[in-house]
């Protein structure tokens, strides 16, 4: 992994140190509409070489479609040690390595789908991200992603930007993002966002053009 800078360095740190209870803590949502959520996306992808960012503890390993190559990508020490133990218990086919989404170690043009699901919240830099998913999608591929954003209600928008602050600290996640405003700030061609859940939950689907 190339030299990280201190905002990078710090949103790490907090996974490395949440990734013992990562799955405990997600356990709730886990179970209530989340494996829908993931299989929805997991069902979207397109073509064979396929880069899952962000992969975590290896939650989406599951969906995975069938016959296809995978790389998966995180830049937490930690998350990716709980996510090696489970690919060789589900006897998952996946490369996975350690690297930083703002910085991707890939050729311009290697891959036909980027997904990634709740990573963006955390991204120090997310524009910064999806410029180097832009970069590294092929010409006409596909960008999916599951993210929680900022809430367009004003009540519900105000707390989340007043909570924020404490909910970074403790998660390594932001609870205010307009992840799907970044898209396109990243040189992606936004082609449909679906609400979820009540403006927060979204499933951003983009191209790069
Ligand atoms: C909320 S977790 C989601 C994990 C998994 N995608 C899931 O659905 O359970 C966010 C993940 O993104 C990773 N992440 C955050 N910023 C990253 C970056 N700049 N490069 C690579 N991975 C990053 C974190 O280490 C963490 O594993």
């Amino acid at each position: 992994m190339q030299t990280e800078d201190r905002a990078t360095e710090i949103v790490r740190k907090r996974y490395d140190r949440n990734a013992p209870l990562y799955d405990l803590m997600e356990t709730l949502i886990e179970s209530s509409s989340f494996r829908k959520w993931r299989a929805l996306l997991w069902g979207k992808v397109e073509g064979s070489k396929i880069l899952e960012v962000g992969a975590g503890t290896g939650k989406n390993f599951p969906y995975y479609p069938p016959d296809v190559e995978i790389i998966a990508i995180d830049f937490s020490g930690k998350m990716l040690a709980r996510a090696r133990d489970k690919a060789a218990k589900q006897n998952v086919k996946v490369d996975l390595r350690q690297m930083d989404v703002q910085n991707l170690e890939f050729e311009d043009n290697t891959f036909d789908t980027v997904a990634a699901t709740t990573v963006f919240c955390s991204v120090p830099d997310p524009v910064r991200g999806l410029k180097e998913i832009e970069r590294v999608c092929k010409p006409g591929g596909k960008v999916i992603l599951l993210e929680h954003v900022l809430s367009a209600n004003l009540i519900l928008g105000g707390l989340m930007n007043l909570t924020n602050p404490l909910v970074v600290r403790i998660s390594g996640a932001n609870i205010n993002r307009r992840t799907a405003e970044n898209v396109t700030r990243g040189g992606l061609v936004a082609e449909r966002v679906t609400d979820l859940w009540l403006g927060i939950f979204k499933l951003i689907e983009a191209r790069k053009g």
